[in-house]
């Protein structure tokens, strides 16, 4: 039926290229939006039919649709499921509705405010290590490699309050994190390869035990976690610090496992701790890669262009200027203009999250009077909005100024989606938000950043990566810090 209707309506294409995730196959993406423009339909294989969506006014009314109607399809999100559980990035409908409204105070300002002395402190440990390797006469630093060791310190601590030290000691002894580190892998492997997608070959197959056990590994720390909290709260009451008193270093910060304990809804009802397990592995999976892509591509693109790394940099330094801490502040957040406007063509042209996938209960109206059939898979293509020409002239070019206030407000807000948008958006984007700001800034004030040694190869793995790492080259500003 879908093929049918979209044979009347909007335009085919069949290469294989197009489900590539490599070089090669975002260039072919990049001609498929030049060509449609705005849609077409895609086949995979004899079973699945899919609709591919990359201009604003085609994702929006998906996007804006209601919970109620939407899906997440089971090809792709299915395969986490045994990861990462009821939660909020698998649910469907009420359930997801009530797990939204719970956990959305654990992202409120005063609660991430929280957690920017965490940002400071993971990226000065990054800093220190890159001090001493440039002691040792280290040239090209893969920025991937750094900074996901970074953003995952950050999390666990921000989650857990769990000070692995995974970045003194590449995090390699450290069971939970290697199983982390496994699963992200695996999942990529089993979703590249199509006998895996059943469960019956997965589970008897290496890769599926492998995925099995790290799953256990996973799931026991986060319980015991959990367990051990809950009976803290039930013995002793809420953590001083939920007031905000903490003083920090002294005390521990108030971390999200806290928030989502005391979290109640309408009826005084919380989550359970089967509940707030999947959460917490699911902050895990969904904010630590992301945001170290995120990180490591703004990194990248200033490197490339000097003269934004510049203008950043004077930036900075005339915010931290007087001070007798090198501390970045959450009020300082704001004053970070032209660095965000960076940070924000970054995603567009290097977004992490390449596509969501969604099918609707309901047929969808898409401009032009088409109609998109119930049960249709769609493709809400980030990386293809973020690149259609009709939105963004010269799409490939690294441009800020694009980001400039009066220019963002010209266009269309469903033209740049990183975080994807509507009732069912990134719950964890001012978070991303402020880290990588903290990260940058500081990074910037430190160290001058240069292209590495050899030309890069875009490549999706979940996240934006590349093929054999993402290679800068650093040159420090000041002496180390105490
Ligand atoms: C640069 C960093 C990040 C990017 C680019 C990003 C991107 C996204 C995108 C595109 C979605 C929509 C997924 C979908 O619809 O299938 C999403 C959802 C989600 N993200 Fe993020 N994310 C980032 C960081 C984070 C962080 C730091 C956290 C948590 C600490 C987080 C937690 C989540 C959760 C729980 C959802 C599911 C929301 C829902 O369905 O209601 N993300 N993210």
């Amino acid at each position: 039926l879908c093929s049918l209707f979209f044979s009347l309506s909007i335009s085919y294409s069949l290469s294989l290229h197009q489900m590539r995730s490599d070089e090669d196959g975002l260039q072919a993406v990049d001609e498929l939006v030049r060509t449609y423009r705005h849609s077409c339909a895609w086949f995979l294989g004899p079973f699945y039919n899919m609709v591919r969506l990359f201009h604003p006014d085609y994702v929006k009314p998906l996007l804006l649709a209601p919970a109620s109607i939407t899906y997440k399809d089971e090809l792709f999100y299915g395969l986490m499921r045994p990861w990462l559980g009821q939660s909020l990035l698998l649910t469907n409908g009420t359930k997801w509705s009530r797990q939204r409204r719970l956990l959305t105070p654990a992202f409120h300002f005063d609660i991430l405010k929280n957690y920017i002395y965490i940002f400071n402190k993971s990226t000065n440990i990054m800093h220190e290590n890159w001090r001493r390797l440039l002691a040792e006469g280290k040239k090209d630093f893969n920025m991937f490699e750094y900074v996901s060791m970074m953003t995952l310190d950050s999390l666990l601590k921000c989650t857990f309050s769990y000070d692995s030290h995974c970045q003194e000691c590449s995090g390699k002894s450290d069971e939970y994190i290697s199983a982390i580190f496994e699963l992200s892998d695996l999942a990529v492997k089993r979703q590249r390869y199509l006998p895996h997608h059943w469960d019956w070959v997965y589970h008897r197959s290496a890769e599926g035990r492998r995925f099995r056990r790290a799953c256990e590994i996973v799931h026991s720390f986060t319980a015991a976690i959990v367990q051990d909290r809950r009976s803290k709260i039930d013995q002793q009451g809420p953590p001083e610090s939920f007031t905000q008193t903490a003083k920090r270093g002294y005390r521990r910060t108030v971390d999200f496992i806290d928030v989502l304990l005391l979290s109640r809804d309408e009826n005084g009802e919380g989550l359970s701790n089967e509940e707030i397990k999947a959460q917490a592995d699911t902050f895990m999976f969904a904010g630590h890669d992301t945001t170290a892509s995120a990180i490591s591509w703004v990194l990248y693109n200033l490197a490339m262009h000097q003269e934004f790394q510049d203008r950043c940099r004077s930036e900075i330094n005339d915010l931290l200027s007087g001070r007798d801490s090198e501390e970045i502040t959450w009020d300082d957040l704001s004053s970070l203009t032209f660095t965000t406007m960076c940070i924000k063509e970054s995603l567009r042209l290097h977004s992490p999250i390449s596509a969501v996938t969604r099918y609707y209960s309901q047929d969808m109206s898409v401009p032009g009077e088409r109609i998109i059939p119930a049960g249709s898979i769609c493709l809400i293509s980030i990386y293809g909005t973020h690149r259609n020409p009709d939105v963004w002239p010269n799409p490939e070019v690294y441009d800020p100024m694009r980001f400039d206030p009066d220019k963002s407000k010209q266009r269309s807000s469903y033209a740049f989606i990183p975080f994807s948008a509507g009732p069912r958006n990134c719950i964890g984007q001012s978070f991303a938000m402020a880290e990588i700001r903290v990260v940058v800034a500081l990074t910037l004030r430190r160290f001058r950043v240069l292209p590495g040694s050899k030309p890069v190869k875009r490549f999706y793995m979940i996240v934006m990566r590349t093929e054999g790492g993402l290679p800068l080259m650093l040159e420090p500003l000041m002496p180390a810090q105490e």
